[in-house]
């Protein structure tokens, strides 16, 4: 049990940028609605971010954006600024996915010049981090985490609570490997340790996620874990009665 209230956000990647996006969230709202007592975010493609928005206004579902660019404006052909996401409805942002840092270069250092201007403009940042398989064997899974933590520190500081922190093994993502509840719980808490050498109100406020192969018979294990608050769901998103199962089983807050 935990006294952080959980969230559960999925991660819809390039799926359903378009009307089916919206289709999808309307189904989310209609099989999330009842469940009160865990917080829940969509983060579809910037081309749905506004239609979805404006689905599930009035409900209990927020939407996040899946990356922003730190710059307010200018010429950053293909980006999208702070402000033109929350233009389009959105309250969170996912920085530092494990797809953006391998896939597209992007460093800790430019994860935190994101973090930071996510957190000036008010959209609230769920910063990922995690390991590759090559890391883990090498013994290096808490050193890597902890520089990737390390590097939003301060911002997270600034506002206790008001950011995430999202642990996402590399090798669990989209592979069906999930990390067992042991090793999970193990990084959860050597980061919410890292947190306290920041503040404990840091530490006891801050949201944990685990991603990486959650599932609906999974989830129930995993959110049961003492520092884990919630999940950051990729494959199981994109089915609004798997996704809701993950939301019913989260704890609510003792
Ligand atoms: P997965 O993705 O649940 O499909 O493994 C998780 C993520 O990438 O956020």
């Amino acid at each position: 049990m935990t006294e952080r209230q959980q969230l559960i956000a999925g991660n819809w990647k390039m799926h359903h940028g378009g009307p089916s996006g919206c289709a999808l969230a309307s189904a989310i709202v209609l099989a999330c609605g009842d469940l009160a007592g865990v917080d829940v975010v969509v983060a579809p493609p910037f081309t749905g971010l506004a239609a979805v928005a404006h689905e599930v206004e009035g409900s209990r579902v927020s939407v996040a954006a899946q990356n922003m660019h730190h710059e307010p404006k200018g010429a950053f052909t293909g980006e999208v600024s702070t402000q033109m996401l929350l233009d389009c409805g959105c309250t969170w942002v996912i920085l530092g996915h494990s797809e953006r840092r391998h896939v597209f270069g992007e460093t800790n250092d430019f994860v935190q010049k994101k973090t930071k201007a996510a957190i000036a403009a008010g959209l609230r940042p769920i910063v990922c981090v995690g390991e590759t398989l090559e890391e883990r064997e090498a013994g290096k899974t808490l050193e890597v985490v902890s520089a990737q933590v390390g590097a939003v520190l301060a911002d997270l500081g600034g506002r206790p609570g008001y950011g995430v922190v999202a642990y996402e093994p590399v090798w669990a993502i989209g592979t069906g490997k999930v990390a067992g509840p042991e090793q999970a719980q193990e990084v959860h808490a050597a980061i919410r340790k890292q947190l306290a050498g920041h503040s404990a109100d840091l530490a006891e406020n801050t949201r944990i996620l685990y991603g990486g192969s959650v599932k609906p018979d999974n989830a129930g294990t995993l959110l049961g874990c003492h520092d884990i608050d919630g999940a950051l769901v990729g494959g199981a998103s994109l089915d609004a009665e798997s996704f809701s199962k993950i939301v019913e089983v989260a704890p609510s807050p003792v």
